[in-house]
């Protein structure tokens, strides 16, 4: 029972409590949990504001320049590349009142393609009942289908992949009231004067290998073509659908599109920052847990590696087929995770951890924040000035900001009343 209700709890609140925490080796692949082992993470660690020729990068109009260098390396070696045109998108919206008539309650279905049965995406969106003109809004990726992210009768039911089938199917009703039901968190944002969106993640293209002639990759899928180098990962898919979402919400008089905050959890977390990095209309960004791949840094050899994550029986398709050739060649790899938190700025960045989430090294990911730090500075933003690792539950409130909650991987309650403070603040 407890088993199903961390599951459950893990699933509804946006993350997944399957994490392969704590154990000596995975995937046949070592894991260091001794901080003495670590390695010497500066040993050839690429630096952010040197241009690839060389040259430093000393104002801040020579930003932009640098800048679209990082994207083309993290396209080119993590997460592989958005095609150069999105698809033509159709929407289909349905207006009510949810939460016991005290919200507006949007149904947004945003299709990928001219079919109605091809690629599309829920989105359920609540705004303040009494809101006069656009609103800021927060955007959850959710590991859940909406109506089991609140217990709101009138939410469409989402949908499930199964990767045997390799087809979809409706998400079964919650059998009785929903114990872990958003709801309350919601109507917490909305209190505030911020509107709330969730979408499932699947519902625009799969979680599972060879995925990728289905959802919004089999639409750009050449059938029996092998993966180029830089080939997009379902990571990058996820990313260009909440782009897609963007123009969607561009269009929305109820939505403030130029205040839009994103976060999501795990896996989630590493969409929340490459999507932030690609869409600069995403105006804060708070990646949860987002580890390996996200914003740890990778030359420290702490928790889950590169080769963990690109290992052929996990993650590999979640990035583009390169990444896995810098499993083994981590020191020598032309980014790290700092570089990733960098392309954020100057727009605030939370990054939220776990004490004991050592599978994804919290402090790895503070250090990536620690390193940089000084392109936020150069862009005239506040950083955290001190280097010490912050303690549990004591959030730094900087345009580069951090927070560790005490406990595990995943989304807290608390977590959620941080991210709304750093809204308050900063969008
Ligand atoms: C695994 C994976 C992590 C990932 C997590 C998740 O644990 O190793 O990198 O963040 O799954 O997304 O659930």
């Amino acid at each position: 029972m407890r088993k199903l209700t961390v599951l459950l709890c893990g699933l509804l609140l946006g993350a997944t409590a399957v994490v392969a925490q704590d154990r000596d080796v995975i995937a046949g692949i070592p894991v260091n949990y001794d901080e003495s082992k670590v390695g010497d993470y500066r040993a050839g660690l690429p630096d952010p504001l040197v241009f690839n020729n060389g040259r430093p990068v000393t104002h801040a109009r020579q930003w932009a320049k640098r800048r679209a260098e990082i994207v083309r390396i993290f396209e080119e070696n993590q997460f592989g590349k958005w095609p150069a045109k999105k698809p033509a998108l159709r929407y289909d919206v349905q207006q009510d009142r949810g939460l016991d008539g005290t919200a507006v309650r949007k149904q947004i279905t945003l299709y990928f393609s001219p079919d109605n049965e091809g690629p599309r995406v829920d989105v359920l969106l609540y705004l303040p009942g009494d809101a006069v003109g656009p609103v800021p809004i927060l955007l959850n990726l959710s590991f859940s289908p909406n109506n089991y992210v609140v217990s709101d009768p009138g939410v469409k039911p989402g949908r499930r992949w199964d990767p045997k089938t390799r087809t979809m199917s409706e998400a079964a009703p919650m059998p009785g009231p929903n114990p872990f039901g958003m709801d309350a968190i919601v109507r917490k944002y909305l209190a505030e004067g911020f509107g709330f969106a969730t979408l499932c993640y699947t519902d625009i293209t799969p979680d599972f290998n060879d995925g990728n002639e289905l959802g919004l990759r089999g639409l750009y899928h050449t059938p029996g073509a092998s993966r180029a180098l830089d080939d997009w990962g379902s990571i990058s898919a996820w990313a260009f659908g909440v782009s897609c979402l963007v123009d969607y919400f561009e269009k929305d008089p109820a939505v403030d599109a130029k205040r839009i905050a994103l976060t999501g959890c795990s896996r989630l977390g590493k969409t929340t920052i490459w999507t932030g990095a690609k869409e600069t209309r995403i105006k804060v960004v708070m990646p949860s847990c987002s580890g390996e791949g996200g914003a740890a840094m990778s030359r420290r050899n702490f928790g889950e590696t590169v080769a963990h994550l690109a290992e052929e029986t996990r993650f590999p398709y979640q990035f583009c087929p390169e990444y896995a050739y810098w499993g083994g060649h981590v020191q020598q790899m032309p980014m790290d995770a700092h570089m990733l938190v960098s392309l954020i700025a100057p727009r605030p960045l939370l990054l939220q951890t776990g004490t004991t989430d050592n599978w994804s090294d919290p402090k790895g990911e503070w250090i990536s924040l620690v390193e940089a730090r000084k392109v936020y500075q150069l862009l005239g933003k506040d950083v955290p000035a001190s280097d010490a690792f912050p303690a549990a539950e004591q959030p730094i409130w900087h345009t580069l900001g951090y927070v560790m909650h005490e406990g595990g991987h995943g989304v807290l309650p608390q977590d959620w009343d941080y991210y709304l403070e750093f809204m308050k603040r900063y969008l």
